[in-house]
């Protein structure tokens, strides 16, 4: 597995204006060498000021209608939804962005249930992707119990290998339980693969995934194709 490389920032500003720079630089590298890019985004909190970063300072910084914009979890719930990770972009990164609609692929939250859902965003993903996914760039956070897009501990999707993405429940604690996800196999497909860490509440889980070898977290089974990347603030205490 390809080694992570961590960088600290003084805080999560510092570190969303960093991630800035390098989701345009990694994106920009793609369309130059292939002459599209793909993006799959993080929900959750930490990455907002990221994708408001990217919306208010980068928006010539390449041709965003260029770059398909995947999903790397979503929350079963209406796409207007507060819990809804597609609306957290779409208020924070797309609405800023001009970004091409037909290249922006919610997960299919609104027909069936969460098993209809997870098939027909794969079927979504074959499409674009033919038998194995090569996604550019992929932004993931992680959870205090270590979890990351929707898989959690001693969830039964850690061992799907074969599926792009699959259902699943979130622990009852969580805001929305049932939840659709991107696979390891799908996440660790990403070329880059850049985690997003903030704040003292992330530090059992950083410490899980790089100090403790009895632990192995979810976001510690990611790997990556080229660049394991985390950017993480002080609060998190890697430094
Ligand atoms: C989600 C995310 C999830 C998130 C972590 C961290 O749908 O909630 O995919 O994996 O990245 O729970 O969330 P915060 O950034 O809000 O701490």
């Amino acid at each position: 597995m390809i080694a992570p490389e961590v960088f600290t920032f003084p805080d999560i500003q510092a570190l969303a204006r960093a991630a800035a720079e390098e989701v345009v630089q990694t994106l920009r590298a793609a369309l130059e060498a292939r002459g599209e890019a793909s993006l799959v985004l993080a929900g959750g909190s930490t990455p907002q000021p990221l994708y408001r970063q990217l919306a208010q300072c980068h928006a010539n910084a390449l041709e965003w209608k260029r770059v398909s914009v995947f999903f790397g979890d979503e929350r079963f719930v209406p796409p207007d939804d507060e819990q809804s990770n597609f609306r957290l972009a779409a208020e924070t990164l797309l609405a800023g962005l001009a970004f091409d609609a037909e290249r922006v692929h919610p997960v299919p939250t609104t027909a069936g249930g969460p098993e209809a859902a997870a098939q027909a965003y794969e079927e979504r993903l074959r499409a674009c992707f033919g038998e194995e996914p090569a996604f550019d760039l992929v932004l993931l956070g992680i959870g205090e119990d270590g979890h990351t897009a929707s898989l959690f501990p001693d969830s039964p999707a850690l061992e799907e290998r074969a599926r792009w993405v699959v259902a699943t429940e979130a622990p009852p604690s969580a805001p929305v339980r049932e939840r659709i996800t991107l696979t390891l196999p799908a996440l660790s497909a990403g070329r880059t693969v850049l985690f997003l860490a903030s704040g003292e509440g992330k530090r059992a889980a950083l410490d899980a995934v790089f100090r403790d070898p009895e632990q192995t977290p979810p976001a510690q089974m990611v790997g990556a194709r080229e660049r394991l990347l985390w950017f993480v603030d002080e609060a998190v205490g890697m430094g």
